[in-house]
This record gives C-alpha cells, structure tokens and sequence, in this order.
C-alpha cells in the first residue's frame, strides 16, 4: 500500500504501521458488507431454584407467578445461576407449572473487547458481588453535579464494562492456550501474557467507577467456567477467534474508549479511559500480529475462510437505549452503535483488506 494511500483514520494507520503493511500491494481482492442477524434467545428459570448453599430459610414467599419486570427476572435469573445478558428487554413467553420461559435478544453480536466464550461462543461473564477488594487503590470520579438517574445509568454502564473487562482476563488466558497449542512464536506469547494482567487493571478501574456511582461497592462473583476451556481446532478456527474476538473486538474497543476519553470531562474517568485506550490499542496490535502470523503459516485456507468471515462483518446490537452522560463516559447507545460502524469501515476494513491482500499474494 502505498503511503498516500494510506487510510486517513490514526489507528487504522498506526495498525498498519504495527504490521509491516505499508509500503506495496495489490487491489482490493474481496468485498465486505452483510448484515448481522441477532437471533432471539430463550431460556427457561426454574420458580423452585436456589443458589447452591442457599437453603430458602431466608427466603420470605416462594413466587407464584413468573416474574415479568426485569429486576425480579434478573433475581430469578441468579437464584438459577443464570445470567441473561440481554440487549433490551426480557420478556416473559410462557409459564408451565413451576418453570419460567423468557425470550430476549442477546447483548453482542460481534462483541466488544476480548471476552471469555463459553463452549457454544456465547459471553462469558461473572455474576457480581457486593466485594470492595476489586476497587480498592482505585480513583473515585466526582458525584458532584449528578442526578441520582445519572448515577443509577452510570454505575449500570460501568458495572457491563467492568464485567466485560473482567471476563477479557479469561479471554487471554485461554488465547495464550491457544497460542501453546498452535505452536505461536514467544512475542505473540509474551503479549497475551500481559494483556491478561492489563485486563484485570482495567476491570479494578471500571468496577471502582461503578460502585463510586452505585453508593455501593461492587465486584465479580465466581466465573463459572465450567471443566475445560474451549480452544481452537487449528489455524482457521484460531484465525476466525482471533479476527472476532481480537482483531474487531479489541479494536472497536479501543475506537470507541478514545471516542468516549475525548468526551468525557471528570478528571478520573478520563485517566481511566487513557489506560484503556492505550491497552486496548496494544490488544489491537496483537490480534492483528496474531492474524497475520496464522494467515502465514496457514496459507489459503485461513485467508479463505477471514475472507468470508469478514463478509459477515456488522456493528453489533449495541447497549439498551439509557441516559447519556459523556462527561462521565457514557455516551448514547446509538451513538456507540454509529461509532462502531465507523471503525468497522475506517479501521477494521482498510486494515484487513491489507493485510489479506498481502497475504494472497504470498499464498
Ligand atoms: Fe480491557
Ligand atoms: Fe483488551
């Protein structure tokens, strides 16, 4: 690529920087568009369930009906150690004896930073609890100013964020697997390696602005990971993870933190978002590393099927519509939507188109 035809985006330009990309290839060799069908999920709660440990003895009245509003649904959901994580609304589809049948959308679609996939590709995130540990150390922004609807709306956003952040640590721990098993080079290694222990710093972060928010402090719950962490067969597979999960996912993230850090105008929240935008941009640069090492060592079978992959590439769903407080990070839901389809197009394309074409031709 030549350097005046560079794309006009920084990051975009700084990912192909990072790669090696600049300096000679050849046209466009595929199209990216389509849309991002977001199927409706169901899932069935038990009226009887509990916790394990929990005896009921605590418990004032055993629920007769399914609950319909969504913080009894979201209790319900928890006393059957189910998390739904739902881009809107939870709705209440049938009722058969004891045993509740809800339908929702799921919150992501391409999914925002690297989360923990359970075996089936779904988020993976902890319950939370009320556990200080996680933010102590950490800044606290200033409540002056805030509705008590502001702070409700922030405390909830940076809660999703903390929960993402804290499911990313997982994320990397089973991508550095991953690398082991493919046989990766150390740099690749070393990366994921520190990209876990960033997550967990941003995390900290994000759990310590939620509970400033809440009044209350805030943390993870146990992550229930289940016997096996779910790894990648080969190359493809590894490629197709590491472009959903790193390359757009990681990517989108740190587009949207720097949108987010511009905005915001509380001292804290704004070093807090500095942070992520420079560790989400290094997550960036690895996915991306990482993609171009498997599309080397995997040849036309890999650029084959990112190439499709990338045809199926949409912003996702995005967040349920709530208040918007960019002084403190929290823009519009469908602002944050926008801006994704933004990096998608600035970004994530220019730098895929080149580095694909670049692999076709060595291929
Ligand atoms: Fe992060
Ligand atoms: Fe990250």
């Amino acid at each position: 690529m030549p350097v005046s035809a560079l794309p006009s985006h920084p990051l975009a330009r700084r990912l192909l920087l990072s790669l090696g990309l600049v300096g000679g290839t050849g046209p466009g060799c595929f199209w990216l568009g389509g849309d991002c069908d977001v199927e409706p999920e169901r899932v069935t709660l038990d009226l009887d369930a509990r916790p394990e440990g929990d005896t009921g003895a605590t418990t004032a009245e055993p629920l007769v009906d399914c609950p319909t509003d969504q913080v009894g649904i979201e209790a319900l959901a928890e006393a059957n150690e189910t998390y739904v994580d739902a881009a809107g609304e939870i709705t209440l589809v049938g009722q058969d004896g004891r045993l509740c049948t809800y339908e929702y959308t799921p919150f992501t679609c391409c999914g925002y930073g690297r989360p923990y996939l359970d075996p089936a590709g779904r988020p993976l995130q902890a319950p939370t609890t009320p556990d200080g540990a996680w933010a102590a150390g950490m800044a606290t922004p200033s409540l002056e100013g805030l509705s008590g609807a502001q702070r409700e709306a922030l405390a909830r956003f940076w809660e999703h964020n903390a929960r993402a952040e804290h499911s990313s640590v997982a994320g990397f721990h089973r991508f550095a697997l991953e690398l082991l098993s493919h046989g990766a080079p150390p740099r690749l290694l070393a990366r994921a390696q520190a990209g876990a222990v960033q997550e967990l710093h941003h995390a900290r972060l994000c759990f310590a602005l939620s509970g400033a928010y809440a009044g209350a402090p805030v943390g993870p719950a146990a992550m229930r990971l289940g016997r096996t962490a779910p790894l990648s067969a080969d190359l493809v597979e590894l490629a197709l993870w590491t472009l959903r999960d790193g390359a757009i996912g990681e990517t989108v993230a740190a587009f949207l933190a720097e949108q987010a850090r511009e905005a915001a105008t509380d001292p804290v929240v704004r070093a807090t978002l500095a942070v992520i935008v420079r560790d989400e941009t290094e997550h960036a640069e690895l996915a991306w590393a990482t993609l171009q090492w498997a599309l080397e060592e995997g040849g036309l079978p890999v650029v084959q099927a990112v190439e499709a992959a990338l045809r199926q590439v949409s912003p996702p769903a995005g967040r349920e519509p709530d208040l918007a407080v960019p002084s403190h990070g929290l823009p519009a839901a469908d602002e944050e939507v926008a801006l994704a389809a933004r990096c998608l197009d600035e970004v994530v394309r220019p730098v895929a188109r080149a580095l694909l074409d670049r692999c076709r031709l060595a291929a």
